[in-house]
């Protein structure tokens, strides 16, 4: 069985409903930001302010290296780690990419001016400057669900219903959506 990749935008909600995702197929849970947190011993915004961004996306790539060599986990990513083709590669290799979408009001409304993401510091603009520019590649999933206008339990049921779908079209050969 192949791992379930959460991709999206900050703020899409791909913490919270990987972890409710993987309580329902009683599977682990692994965000890749708090993997990095645990190799380097730093937060993301500590990683980014003392070594900068490149630093974070090569820790980033060693933890997607290794857990793409899993099974059976929920997989949480950032919103820029399968930008890197490399990322794609190896999760799509043993993975289903799920990405999640929302728009960039309820972005802006459920991240507020947090301080905790370092993409996010610069005005609204640039942040949708920036959400504009990975939608060409968010949309390369497998599948994408729109996270705007639902609660975490619906979110996770669309996910499970058409993984169910995929699973079973799989085994028949009929094409997937
Ligand atoms: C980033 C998203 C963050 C984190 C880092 C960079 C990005 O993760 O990996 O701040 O490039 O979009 P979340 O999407 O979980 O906030």
């Amino acid at each position: 069985m192949r791992n379930i990749v959460l991709i999206g935008f900050m703020g899409t909600g791909k913490s919270t409903v990987g972890k409710r995702l993987a309580q329902s197929l009683a599977w682990d849970f692994v965000d890749t930001d708090s993997e990095i947190g645990e190799v380097t011993s730093l937060s993301v915004t500590e990683i980014f302010r003392r070594h900068g961004e490149t630093r974070f996306r090569s820790e980033e790539r060693i933890v997607v290296a290794r857990l793409s060599q899993q099974d059976r986990i929920v997989i949480a990513t950032g919103g820029g780690t399968v930008v890197d083709p490399l990322n794609w590669e190896a999760l799509a290799r043993k993975g289903i990419i799920v990405a999640l979408h929302a728009s960039m009001e309820a972005i802006l409304s459920r991240i507020g001016h947090k301080n905790d993401r370092p993409l996010l510091k610069g005005t609204n603009e640039e942040i949708e400057k920036l959400w504009s520019e990975r939608q060409a590649c968010y949309a390369q999933a497998d599948f994408t669900v729109d996270t705007s206008q639902k609660n975490i339990d619906e979110v996770v049921s669309e996910i499970m219903a058409r993984l169910g779908r995929r699973i079973n079209n799989e085994f028949s050969g009929v094409a997937n959506d």
